[in-house]
């Protein structure tokens, strides 16, 4: 929730106690040289003891409430038939509306389990955007995406509220070019992830339905951020100013055709699940659950997140939670635009997002300025953030490297995790890199992995700036910090 000073100063506040605490530790700057050259100045690579606060993602790392772990003590650990599995099935009823429930153990089994029921050989998904893993599954599949996004969606300083929307005059181009039968499901992703947590509107996603209706496609919706995409349609689409997050959340899934989620963000635990209305599509899906997740009523996850889950499904249609990260957000992209540093606008879900286009001019997209950038801002902060540019897309057939549209550099805010002072502090130090940014270089890797190669692959400086960023570091704010 946003609060007005008297002074007029607009602060997100906490609309929470917090209960129990984790302690984190800040290492001294030479430790953290040592910390990202052994992890190949891959932020993925760090240990949790080598990180002061971690703004790698919100997956799986959000606050829990006290109503979700004292569910989780209730959890029916039955192989089949277990009663959480009943409970979450009612949350998922009551919330969004649907009556069939596939958990699985995260978000991409749901992708994966899609991708091998509805995915052929030559087929193309339609989509806003792409997401690493949900791209990956369609390309494992022998198939392609295709985003159709309007052409001002990667402009990184913008006062369009929907950046999240599907072009409509492209989709039914692309839909007559390649042909209905070809393409399995269009996928709508609530809060566009990769180019910078971007909802879409409410009018774009019903657009979309009737054309999809129109030549019998399904519509699929990633609602990994479905509370965030409900509190920025209320919050930006005048028909919706006065409507709940529940009753956001139910007419989009009045549009939806296969609801999935990874549940690691909006529900706040670790697992997913796929939900819809037609029985066909359950059927189609039910048979491949246990045999790469696991039975009907746990599918990979454990009873105790289910349990939580269920909770989680009801907790994130409050008004206080669905806005917790988001205010926050807001808050971190507007200190940040005050001090100059280039960032995403406007401030979306998940995180704010730092253009290292921008931010690193004189390093070229072939030597990786993103994942430059994030290790330069772990190097001066302790802050882990990740890498959501060119090392996150793998390379083309050719072997070639295939530069992203966006080189962004996302610094996630779990739900309830960090507090003001926390991001003043990133927004300091980020500061203090911006006007030392020609320290920085680029990247090369050292070891590539040939799939989803952001996570494991290791690289170096080019040119040891490292340290020459170090030192200037220890300069400022001596040896401590
Ligand atoms: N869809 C979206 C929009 C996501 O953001 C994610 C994960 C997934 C699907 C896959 O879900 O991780 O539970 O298997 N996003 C994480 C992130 C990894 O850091 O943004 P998962």
């Amino acid at each position: 929730m946003n609060i007005t000073l008297s002074n007029g100063k607009v602060l997100p506040i906490e609309m929470h106690k917090v209960k129990i605490v984790q302690q984190t530790t800040l290492p001294s700057s030479s430790q953290r040289l040592t910390a990202i050259e052994t992890a190949g100045y891959n932020t993925f690579l760090l240990r949790t003891r080598e990180v002061f606060l971690d703004m790698l993602t919100d997956s799986g790392t959000n606050a829990m409430s006290d109503n979700q772990l004292a569910a989780m003590m209730q959890a029916d650990d039955a192989y089949a038939g277990s009663e959480s599995f009943f409970r979450l099935s009612e949350a998922v009823q009551e919330i969004l509306g649907f009556q069939f429930t596939i958990p699985v153990h995260q978000g991409r089994a749901a992708e994966h389990l899609l991708a091998k029921t509805f995915v052929n050989h030559g087929d193309v998904v339609l989509m806003n955007y792409h997401f690493t893993t949900s791209k990956a599954m369609i390309d494992l599949a022998g198939a392609r995406v295709l985003e159709l996004f309007a052409d001002d969606a990667l402009e990184i300083t913008s006062n369009n509220p929907f950046k999240g929307n599907i072009d409509l005059q492209k989709l039914d181009r692309t839909i007559r070019e390649i042909g209905p039968e070809r393409i399995p499901y269009i996928r709508m992703e609530a809060t566009t992830n990769l180019i910078g947590g971007q909802p879409f509107s409410m009018e774009n996603l019903r657009a979309v339905k009737a054309k999809a209706t129109e030549f019998g496609i399904p519509l699929v919706f990633d609602g990994s951020l479905i509370s965030e995409e409900a509190y920025f349609i209320q919050q930006r689409e005048p028909e919706f100013a006065h409507a709940s997050i529940r009753e956001i959340i139910l007419e989009m899934m009045q549009q939806v055709d296969i609801f999935y989620m990874s549940g690691r963000k909006s529900t706040m635990v670790r697992g997913g699940l796929i939900a819809t209305n037609q029985k066909k599509f359950y059927d189609l899906i039910l048979p491949w659950l246990p045999v790469y997740e696991g039975f009907a009523t746990y599918g990979g996850m454990s009873t105790k997140e289910v349990e939580a889950m269920a909770v989680g499904m009801v907790e994130m249609t409050d008004q206080n939670i669905a806005s917790s990260s988001a205010d926050f957000i807001q808050y971190f992209v507007n200190r940040a635009v005050e001090e100059g540093i280039p960032v995403v606008t406007p401030a979306g879900g998940l995180a704010c997002h730092v253009d290292a286009m921008q931010f690193l001019p004189h390093v070229p997209q072939s030597q990786y300025p993103a994942g430059a950038l994030a290790a330069a801002l772990y190097l001066v902060s302790g802050v882990r953030g990740m890498e959501r540019g060119t090392v996150s897309t793998d390379r083309g057939a050719d072997g070639q490297d295939a530069l992203a549209d966006m080189e962004l550099v996302r610094l996630a805010l779990p739900r309830r995790l960090y507090t003001l002072s926390h991001i003043e502090y990133t927004v300091d130090r980020l500061k203090w890199l911006f006007d030392h940014r020609d320290l920085i270089g680029g990247l090369k890797f050292v070891e590539e992995p040939p799939v989803l190669r952001f996570f494991f692959g290791r690289m170096k400086a080019i040119g040891n700036w490292g340290t020459d960023l170090v030192s200037a570091f220890q300069q400022d704010f001596g040896m401590d910090f």
